[in-house]
């Protein structure tokens, strides 16, 4: 077994070395003002990449961001309607349920399908919902939201838009203010590469007038963004204690995406997107997300007619390859497969490797090399916009 494995489960992504040495600088206080600058540059950068009129950079995991956007967005009693795609978009509804929001949740008619645009449109003109959350790829089926089909009732509708770009941000294009998103909520370790650690937080205008508005008290108190937007302002004044080594990689993390350049970074998703799902079609294997909807960032696989899940695992680690078991009603069921953030052509092409050898050492016959030949064939596609990585 190789010592460490590259690590293909859909985050955390493999972290570049520039990325880990800029981690391992010693900590600097967070009022020393080479902090500061730091802090102030990546809040900037956030805000710029995702067109966000104010960006919170906060300690913690995309959770806790999909949680400060609920109650930051709605008051208990309001109500919340619930897009959702697998186990992270029913994770909206268990946060805003634990907060006394009322939810109605949307689902499609089996697991890797969508929820139809028109089945949004007749729910929200029931009226009376104060927000709507979208998971913009739901990391439990591979399944990328038709985002833009489902705006113009989102629109109509006047509710605020939640956002969960958990699995997309720096990989699929998520322009807030064109989309008319209210909260964008994401993570630091999947499209942008760094290790985990962050809530991160982009908020409309609209968003911020709201929750000025509102009278009640806020369903948290490290949560409420009134707490941190002082903090974003002027990144020397103190709210909460920010994880400073963490926030000095996120910082080369962005300056990557910054040289990399966001369009370019996007188009190398998609290309990786396609080229997984050249490999998986040569294996055999068959795609959870309906033709259409398959996220450019990960790969959610139906395991063939007698490969085990814990013994399929345990074969691509030894291979070289960790990648993900399924979760929630896919589990044992399926496999998954993170193809985004920093991750390299050589990098792709030994996990795809990696899962031929494993598939073939539990009994699934596979043409030798023909996963790896696939995805190559696209990998290599002349195309000006992508840096030859
Ligand atoms: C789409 C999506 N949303 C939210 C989360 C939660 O993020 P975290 O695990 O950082 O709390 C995840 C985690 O994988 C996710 O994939």
């Amino acid at each position: 077994m190789p010592a460490r494995p590259i690590v293909a489960i859909p985050g955390p992504t493999p972290v570049r070395a520039e990325i880990l040495s800029a981690l391992a600088q010693p900590t600097l206080g967070h009022p020393q003002a080479a902090f500061v600058e730091i802090y102030r540059r990546t809040i900037g950068v956030l805000t710029e990449l995702t067109g966000a009129h104010r960006f919170v950079v906060a300690g913690g995991a995309g959770t806790l961001a999909m949680e400060m956007a609920v109650v930051n967005a709605l008051s208990p009693g309001e109500r919340l309607l619930v897009v959702s795609h697998g186990l992270f978009g029913d994770r909206f509804a268990a946060i805003a349920q634990s907060h006394g929001i009322e939810v109605r949740r949307l689902v499609p008619e089996a697991a890797g399908q969508a929820v139809r645009p028109e089945d949004l449109a007749v729910a929200l003109e029931e009226g009376g919902f104060g927000a709507v959350t979208i998971t913009h790829v739901d990391t439990s089926t591979g399944v990328l939201a038709p985002v833009t089909s489902y705006l113009p009732a989102v629109q109509r509708s006047g509710a605020l838009l939640i956002l969960d770009g958990v699995c997309a941000t720096g990989g699929i294009e998520e322009p807030m203010a064109a989309w008319g998103v209210d909260y964008l909520v994401t993570t630091s370790q999947k499209a942008l590469g760094v290790p985990p650690g962050f809530a991160l937080l982009g908020v409309s205008r609209r968003a911020l007038g709201k929750r000025s508005a509102m009278t009640g008290p806020v369903g948290g108190y490290y949560s409420d963004v009134l707490n941190w937007l002082p903090v974003m302002e002027d990144p020397g004044a103190y709210f909460a204690t920010p994880p400073v080594n963490l926030v000095v990689a996120l910082d080369r993390g962005l300056e990557l995406v910054l040289e990399e350049g966001l369009e370019r970074r996007i188009d190398r998703h998609r290309r990786q997107g396609r080229a997984m799902q050249a490999a998986w079609r040569a294996l055999g294997l068959t795609a959870v997300p309906a033709p259409g909807l398959e996220a450019p960032t990960l790969s959610v696989l139906r395991y063939p007619d007698g490969v085990e899940d814990a013994a399929f695992r345990s074969a691509a680690e030894a291979e070289g390859a960790l990648v993900a078991g399924g979760v929630g009603q896919l589990k044992g069921q399926v496999f998954r497969v993170g193809h985004m953030g920093n991750v390299t052509r050589g990098e792709l092409l030994a996990v795809v490797a990696a899962v031929e050898c494993a598939l073939a050492s539990c009994g699934h016959p596979v043409e030798s090399g023909c996963g790896v030949a696939a995805a190559q064939a696209v990998l290599a596609e002349p195309v000006a916009s992508v840096p030859g990585r």
